[in-house]
């Protein structure tokens, strides 16, 4: 089988975290057992762009047991765990093409491998994947019949690709269900964000001023988990709706240039570029750490760091380099921008990764049922996905909940009863 992995040697490992994984991700499991009985993708031809962790091995397991001819690629050059790729091809039967630390170059060629396959359905974590389908292989592109977009930038660059009509095929935005982007984004953001941190520098968070920029669902979380931790959070917003649930959530509200003279820690969580430039750099203390957890290396001017610094040291720690300014200051970037909780860290754990690949493979089938009478759109994960996986995820935990009663459900249908 073709394939491009680090090492095959490092399969038994992979196994055992695949298999580890795996015992926190029941829902996923579910859905396995299923799809092996109903094959759902028998003769359908799928690729994946996802970070190729322990948890997305467990979805392709998923997948391909429904009959999918999978393809997968990786979605970051820094968040791929060698291992569990090299498991992927030596015991799953997963052309896997992913290796961590891979160049730009390399990154481009195996998703131009993942096009090579044709393939009838898509996932992206990012949109890397749809982006080259539709603008370099419109002839790899046309047997699409719908793509499953994982997180919120992806959504965000579909949405832009849908104003201009540009979209060949439709999307479906897994990112926007609620079963993934309140816990996965939330919670999952939060935890691993800050282990990315604790793993790369053994900082002791409690006391430190952490500065996080953006409050969407991953800067909610990681606003959380770092003050959860003992930090003096400061969020950083354009969004004036955002700056106020944030200053509510009772955290310090500030422009940049001011958080930068304080902060200890800076973590970007925008989504958009250059939230950290060389303005602040230059306000920054000695010793300030900046890292990003959003989906591309773009949130820190890097280039700007650069240009500031007289000597650059890379690798003072693993994955930490220091730039080290004319005036004696040194500022710590973290796995060069790129995501620190996937980089430095495992990503999210299973347990929140078992929502998130549970709404991906159940949506991935109803693409084939619905397959043909799909508009080329942007489109939403339908609301019973949501809620199956929802209530699956409950019982999993051993958790019941209550039911309406019929007086209860008669009263939500009527209007006549006021005060
Ligand atoms: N995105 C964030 N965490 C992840 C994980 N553990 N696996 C796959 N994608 C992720």
């Amino acid at each position: 089988m073709d394939h491009d992995v680090k090492n095959l040697d490092l399969a038994a490992e992979g196994v055992k975290r695949i298999e580890w994984a795996d015992n926190n991700m029941p829902v996923l499991r579910t859905i396995r057992e299923r799809f092996e009985r109903e094959k759902p993708f028998d003769g359908l031809r799928m690729s994946a762009c996802l970070h190729v962790t322990a948890e997305t091995a467990n979805l392709c397991r998923t997948l391909t047991a429904g009959g999918a001819g999978l393809v997968l690629c990786a979605s970051n050059p820094l968040s791929t765990q060698d291992d569990v790729a090299a498991a992927l091809v030596a015991e799953y039967g997963v052309p896997t093409y992913a290796i961590k630390g891979e160049d730009t170059d390399t990154y481009y060629k195996h998703i131009a491998t993942a096009c090579d396959h044709k393939p009838n359905i898509t996932m992206d974590d990012g949109c890397d994947l749809v982006f080259a389908l539709t603008n370099d292989r419109p002839e790899d592109a046309a047997g699409v019949m719908g793509s499953l977009e994982e997180t919120t930038t992806g959504v965000i660059r579909l949405r832009a690709m849908e104003a201009k009509g540009q979209l060949k095929f439709p999307v479906i935005a897994v990112n926007d269900a609620d079963c993934k982007h309140l816990f996965d984004n939330r919670y999952g953001t939060g935890q691993s964000t800050m282990d990315g941190v604790i793993r790369a520098t053994d900082m002791l968070v409690a006391g430190k001023k952490v500065v996080i920029s953006g409050y969407g669902w991953c800067g909610r979380g990681t606003a959380m988990r770092a003050a959860g931790m003992g930090a003096v959070v400061i969020v950083t917003e354009v969004n004036p709706l955002r700056a106020l649930e944030a200053t509510m959530d009772g955290y310090t509200v500030m422009p940049m240039i001011q958080a930068a003279r304080i902060g200890d820690l800076f973590i970007t969580v925008t989504g958009d570029k250059s939230v950290l430039r060389p303005e602040h750099f230059e306000a920054m203390k000695d010793g300030a750490i900046v890292c990003n957890s959003g989906h591309f290396n773009v949130e820190i001017d890097i280039s700007g760091l650069s240009g500031l610094a007289k000597t650059v040291r890379k690798g003072v720690r693993n994955l930490v380099d220091a730039y080290e300014m004319p005036d004696g200051r040194t500022i710590y970037l973290l796995a060069e921008g790129r995501l620190v909780n996937l980089s430095a860290a495992e990503g999210h754990p299973a347990s929140v990764m078992d929502m998130s690949f549970a709404v991906q493979a159940m949506t991935a089938e109803w693409v084939v049922t619905n397959k043909g009478s799909l508009e080329i759109r942007v489109h939403d994960v339908p609301h019973e996905v949501d809620e199956w996986v929802a209530a699956l995820k409950l019982q999993t935990m051993g958790i019941e909940i209550d039911r309406l009663t019929d007086e209860q459900v008669a009263y939500l249908a009527s209007s006549d009863s006021g005060t």
